[in-house]
């Protein structure tokens, strides 16, 4: 056997070996995808009882402070979404809600979401504002709050964030990297920083 074709014999062995790998990883991953989504969505029940056990999470979410929070029926938490409730605070999520990866919620009063709700990735939904007086520092006075509703099948744009007192009417959509400072009617169309009503949803 001359040499090119011991070498074409190898290469199309090495070739076999990569395509049948590729194949076994792909079939691999399909199945670690799964038992990541029933691990972590198990973890949070572990840990939030008042999680429906119907609710699914694409990896690890966090749930800090007093865990004063509910969440429905059938909803999807993106990764390392963070839920945090502090003193008096409340987080109530209803069902078929979609939260994308790497949002927060922190509740010091009350934070409802409706059912349907979409939130984009990043979203910061919080409801209470650190203290500002000039006597002493900040990071020490107490919280202000004011509880937030979010209605029934809003969908919230990647990065936007929501201020405490705010209420979004049902079926309203924010834009993405909208800062939402006043109450927004239901259906509206609202976009900018702070986030203004541009239109108004159609059929
Ligand atoms: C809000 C949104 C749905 C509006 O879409 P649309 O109705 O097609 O609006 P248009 O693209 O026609 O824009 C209308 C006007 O609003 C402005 N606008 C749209 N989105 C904006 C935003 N997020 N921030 C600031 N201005 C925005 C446009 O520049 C345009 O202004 P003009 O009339 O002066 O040119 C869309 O722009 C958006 O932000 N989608 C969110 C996407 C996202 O975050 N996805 C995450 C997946 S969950």
């Amino acid at each position: 056997m001359d040499n090119s074709l011991a070498h074409k014999i190898k290469s199309s062995i090495l070739y076999f070996f990569i395509i049948a790998l590729s194949f076994i990883i792909k079939i691999c991953y399909q199945f670690s995808y799964i038992f990541k989504r029933v691990y972590y969505s198990a973890c949070l029940k572990a840990s939030l009882w008042e999680a429906d056990i119907s609710v699914q999470c694409d990896s690890k979410v966090y749930i800090l402070g007093t865990k004063k929070i509910t969440i429905g029926k059938r909803c999807r938490i993106g990764r390392d979404t963070e839920f945090e409730t502090e003193e008096y605070g409340i987080i109530k999520i209803g069902d078929d809600v979609r939260i994308n990866r790497g949002t927060t919620i922190v509740s010091y009063s009350k934070i409802n979401i409706g059912d349907f709700a979409i939130i984009g990735e990043y979203v910061s939904i919080r409801d209470a504002n650190h203290g500002m007086k000039l006597n002493m520092p900040m990071r020490y006075q107490p919280h202000d709050s004011s509880p937030i509703e979010i209605g029934r099948d809003v969908w919230i744009g990647r990065g936007s964030c929501i201020l405490g007192g705010i209420t979004i009417g049902d079926g309203s959509v924010i834009g993405a990297n909208s800062v939402v400072t006043k109450d927004i009617p239901a259906y509206s169309i609202a976009v900018g920083s702070p986030a203004k009503v541009i239109s108004k949803r159609k059929d």
